[in-house]
């Protein structure tokens, strides 16, 4: 009988993609998921720190999930609770301490030995140790995590794709660089060998990620079959070549700091037809004070520059940001830039957050911290604002027809979940054997997270779809 593997997934896509490279790899050693806690032999908590909140979510999952341990050992069973990810690299044997029960401590440049660990732990188990040896790893190991994780065992449509993981830039609010270490680009030849067998098991989207992703660069694959080109390649290279792939429909890539916002990459979104018309391009805040105090390196004004010159090359790409209010020392002039910079600009979509302090982190220092009420004053002016832009950016879809890519069956019986160009999520009636597949679909109305839609039959529909296209959708 397999082994039962339960993981919980907080933080960023990175996240999401690491838990399926830990399933993909404890797969090997037969354990397949499970959606039940109780019945796991083994549970991974794949944590964020980024905000205190986020970090605080583990303690209360691991407070919920022992008795499920006790109750398993009671009947002589086993229960490996793992907890893997950047407050397992920030806490370190820490985790020990405030959770006595967790087995594994496993950081997120070190998950390739998270098989070797699981093993470790069976065979304490196996000869009935009662008091077990805590296994802990949160080193940067010399050797890159990427180069021994197995290949994704099974597909998904819409598919995440690490190219580059790890921060420099040290934005004093921040621990990513403390998380996930140096910022490291993977060799473009592993992303294209990836990239075809998501393809192969039937990606049709891929969203590649980083920390810094438009900081990506690396070598040719090889000289040889590009002799005409540079041998150094950035991100809008890398998108070109991995827009040749046949079958790969959508590229995507998150999430970009405005100051590697190279021209190729800003080529490559007029150039590329692949390449969605969507870019997550953060700019936390458009008080240039508050972004010299954050250690962003650029002004309110360069990003604007930036976003013109970019909507100059792609006019119909639609923004979104991460915002930070209450920074601290942030002052109501310094708030009303952010706002200002917020209408000027005008995003399809955002995320906003209350400055959280992080401890090791310079901002965390500041003796200029504002209280709680101001902080959640100032993100619910903001978030209303944004939610108003997020709103008539989808009604200004109202009627219009585009291509849709049916990731997955909708919560409600009969109902597709699709997927805009804008990223935008389109509800419609239609065939589950629609999803995996790309249509044209129009926009009927548009709400606060999503659209509506429906069929629009033409000539010329995606060709693998044929025949039954046709079959399926009638009536709707
Ligand atoms: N460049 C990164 C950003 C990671 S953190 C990426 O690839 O996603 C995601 C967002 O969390 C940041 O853009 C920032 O808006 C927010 N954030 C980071 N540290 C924070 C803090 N201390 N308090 C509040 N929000 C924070
Ligand atoms: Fe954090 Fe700044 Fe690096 Fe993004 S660029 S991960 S916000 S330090
Ligand atoms: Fe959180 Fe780590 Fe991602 S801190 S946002 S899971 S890089």
């Amino acid at each position: 009988m397999n082994k039962k593997l339960y993981i919980k997934t907080y933080g960023c896509q990175m996240n999401v993609y690491d838990s399926g490279k830990m399933a993909d790899a404890l797969a090997v050693q037969g354990y397949e998921m499970t959606e039940q806690v109780a019945d796991a032999d083994m549970v991974v908590i794949n944590t964020c720190h980024i905000r205190e909140k986020a970090a605080e979510k583990l303690y209360s999952d691991l407070g919920r999930i022992k008795p499920f341990k006790l109750a398993r050992r009671a009947q002589g069973q086993d229960m490996i609770i793992t907890v893997a990810g950047c407050v397992a690299q920030a806490e370190g044997a820490e985790v020990f301490e405030r959770a006595p029960f967790v087995d594994i401590v496993v950081g997120s440049q070190a998950y390739h030995r998270l098989p070797a660990m699981v093993g470790e732990a069976e065979s304490m188990h196996r000869a009935g140790r009662k008091v077990r040896r805590r296994l802990l790893d949160t080193d940067f190991p010399s050797e890159s995590k990427f180069d021994d994780l197995p290949a994704a065992q099974t597909g998904s449509i819409s598919a995440f794709l690490a190219v580059q993981e790890g921060c420099d830039k040290f934005c004093s609010f921040c621990v990513v660089p403390y998380t996930r270490g140096a910022e490291f680009s993977r060799p473009a030849d592993q992303i294209l060998a990836e990239a075809r067998n998501l393809v192969a098991k039937g990606a049709r989207e891929i969203t590649l990620l980083g920390q810094n992703v438009n900081a990506w660069h690396g070598i040719a694959p090889t000289a040889a079959s590009h002799a005409a080109s540079s041998s150094e390649w950035g991100l809008g290279r890398l998108i070109q070549e991995l827009a040749e792939i046949a079958g790969l429909a959508r590229l995507r890539y998150t999430t970009s700091h405005p100051r590697d916002m190279a021209d190729d990459l800003i080529a490559a979104h007029a150039q590329v037809p692949q390449l969605m018309p969507y870019l997550h391009l953060p700019v936390q805040s458009g008080s240039d004070a508050i972004l010299k105090a954050m250690n962003r390196k650029h002004t309110a004004d360069d990003y604007r520059r930036l976003v013109d010159r970019i909507r100059a090359a792609a006019p119909n790409l639609a923004l979104s940001s991460d915002f930070i209010v209450g920074f601290p020392g942030e002052s109501d002039a310094d708030f009303a830039d952010t706002l200002r910079l917020i209408r000027d600009v005008t995003y399809a979509q955002a995320f906003s957050f209350a400055y959280s302090v992080r401890p090791g982190t310079p901002a965390g220092e500041m003796g200029t911290q504002l209280s709680r009420q101001v902080k959640e004053d100032r993100l619910a002016e903001l978030q209303a604002l944004l939610r108003d832009q997020q709103t008539a950016f989808n009604q200004s879809k109202i009627g219009q027809v585009m291509p849709v890519l049916f990731v997955e069956a909708g919560r409600k019986p009969g109902q597709l979940l699709g997927k805009s160009p804008w990223l935008q999520s389109v509800h419609l009636i239609g065939d589950s054997r629609l999803i995996g597949h790309i249509l044209d679909v129009r926009i009927t109305d548009g709400h606060l997270n999503s659209l509506s839609g429906e069929f629009v039959m033409t000539n010329d529909d995606e060709d693998d779809w044929g025949d039954d296209h046709a079959a399926c959708c009638a009536g709707h």
